[in-house]
């Protein structure tokens, strides 16, 4: 086989697996945890963190708002689990003057959720 044309057949698997293995992988997770972080982080009278985050690795993440960051490769930006649930919990200890509610100070999630919110977040 000729040098160019097996570079294209790589560069064109590559290309399919980067597209596909994204949102497969994602999926597979939330499958395997089940859906109660997810609906609670998705409940508007909840978590509804879609108001204002984007979640583009789950595809069931519809119509999000976008005046927060995006939820995107949690477990490498946060590996240490506390400082993320310490996030949600209250998000005004890192920045006082944030938009995002404090799920945990204010009783708006209970402690459980918070914890099922974190272990599906994690998953991104
Ligand atoms: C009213 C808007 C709003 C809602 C609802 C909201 N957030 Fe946020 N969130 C923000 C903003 C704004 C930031 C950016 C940092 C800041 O300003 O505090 C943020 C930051 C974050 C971060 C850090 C992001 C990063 O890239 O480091 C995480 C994690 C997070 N939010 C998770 C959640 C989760 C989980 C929910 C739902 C339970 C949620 N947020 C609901 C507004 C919101």
């Amino acid at each position: 086989m000729n040098i160019k044309i097996a570079f294209l057949l790589a560069a064109g698997a590559a290309g399919i697996l980067a597209s596909t293995a994204g949102p497969a992988l994602a999926a597979d997770v939330v499958a395997a945890q089940g859906p109660a972080g997810r609906e609670i982080a998705f409940d508007r009278k909840k978590g509804n963190c879609l108001a204002c985050h984007a979640i583009p690795g789950d595809p069931k993440a519809e119509s999000p708002g976008n005046i927060a960051p995006p939820l995107v490769m949690i477990k490498q930006r946060y590996p240490d689990r506390a400082k993320l649930r310490a996030q949600i919990w209250d998000a005004s200890t890192a920045n006082p003057r944030t938009a995002m509610p404090p799920f945990g100070k204010h009783q708006i999630l209970t402690e459980s959720e918070i914890d099922k919110v974190v272990d599906y977040i994690q998953s991104l």
